[in-house]
């Protein structure tokens, strides 16, 4: 007879010290059978337990070589789900809370995406013109969508690569849902701003005209993250009157203004490691989630180096703070028992064709 799971009312209370000693007993006893995969934004507590860390890039291509029966993804809901669709069927990707979702990959969605396409065939055919590129913080659907149309997924580590692969492919790209990242990386490749023009999903065509949609080269989504939203250029200019030698890094989810005053851009993993790979007694000046900065300004503070977070008021992932050690205990508890619990799994269908435009990714990447 199958026995019930362990329930998380047991784990709600449970004191941090506690979770994390029952994180290392649990993680002991699963040995191989479990690998724990680690974004750069979780929390310190969370962090410690991971047998991998990395940007989306690298998690994708590491979960898409993972030898474990269990991957727990501690990030967000989208990157659990990659993990499922590049992993072997017999393996089961966890997401410790389900709740733990990106609040930018909700602001896009396969009918607002289908809609769009629709509503651009008024205008042009888009699957002959139109290259559908999806940032990774998206819902699989949406990935789904780009392997049926001929495109492709991107991450802030190969978005402007991603782009030269999809103009070869069609004459224009649909961005989605970073405008941030689909315009940084546009203007990284020369490409004029006003080629790239503003669709608004809850406007009729987008809110553009016939003539608009005609010259744009890339169709931006209007979408952003909240959490770089909050770096401003004003936290630059200020940081430079302070301290005319120091460096400012950011990420390219930051507005096109925070990118094109930044000295350098780029995923979290290149930050880390450009930042740890600077000469000693450097200033930095950060523009990426707060838990990652904190960390790297802990790292590299023997070196002489001085790591500032860019902006004034605390701005953090609070979606990717979900994932907590309580429910990490919970969740490896569960496969001691021999229980899963959050599984991620992505419907058979979605899967194959959101599998095709991932690995067109890791194949150009
Ligand atoms: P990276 O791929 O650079 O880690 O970015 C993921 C993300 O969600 C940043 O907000
Ligand atoms: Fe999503 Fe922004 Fe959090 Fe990244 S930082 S996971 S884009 S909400």
């Amino acid at each position: 007879m199958q026995t019930a799971t362990i329930s998380f009312d047991r784990f709600n209370s449970l004191a941090d010290n506690d979770a994390a000693e029952r994180i290392r007993a649990a993680k002991a006893k699963l040995g191989k059978d479990v690998v724990l995969l680690c974004h750069h934004y979780q929390r310190a507590d969370v962090f410690q337990h991971a047998d991998i860390t990395g940007d989306s890039l690298k998690l994708s291509r590491l979960a898409s070589q993972a030898e474990a029966k269990h991957i727990v993804f501690c990030g967000v809901h989208f990157m659990a789900e990659v993990a499922d669709i590049l992993s072997r069927p017999e393996q089961i990707a966890i997401l410790p809370d389900l709740a733990a979702g990106c609040s930018m990959a909700d602001m896009a969605n396969l009918a607002k995406v289908e809609r769009a396409w629709r509503e651009l065939s008024a205008v042009l055919n888009p699957d002959e013109k139109i290259t559908p590129v999806t940032y990774i913080n998206s819902a699989a659907d949406l990935k789904a969508f780009c392997g049926e149309h001929g495109g492709i997924v991107c991450t802030s580590s190969n978005a402007p690569k991603i782009l030269d692969w999809a103009f070869k492919q069609r004459e224009k790209v649909l961005f989605f849902p970073d405008q941030h990242l689909g315009r940084w990386s546009g203007h990284q490749m020369g490409i004029p701003l006003d080629e790239m023009v503003i669709w608004n999903p809850d406007l009729e065509q987008g809110g553009l005209t016939r003539e608009q949609i005609e010259k744009a080269k890339i169709i931006l989504w209007h979408g952003y993250c909240s959490v770089h939203q909050m770096f401003q250029p004003k936290d630059i200019l200020k940081f430079r009157n302070q301290h005319p030698d120091g460096i400012v890094i950011s990420h390219p989810e930051c507005s096109f203004e925070v990118c094109k005053q930044s000295d350098y851009i780029g995923s979290t993993e290149y930050i880390l490691n450009t930042v740890k790979a600077a000469p000693p007694n450097t200033r930095w000046l950060v523009g990426t989630e707060l838990n990652l900065v904190e960390r790297l300004a802990k790292e590299v503070a023997h070196e002489g180096k001085i790591v500032q977070f860019m902006a004034s008021t605390i701005c953090m992932c609070s979606t990717m703070q979900r994932i907590d050690p309580q429910h990490l205990a919970w969740t490896l508890e569960n496969l001691v028992e021999g229980k899963v619990v959050n599984q991620i799994s992505v419907p058979e269908h979605e899967a194959k064709l959101a599998k095709i435009s991932l690995e067109r990714m890791l194949a150009v990447s």
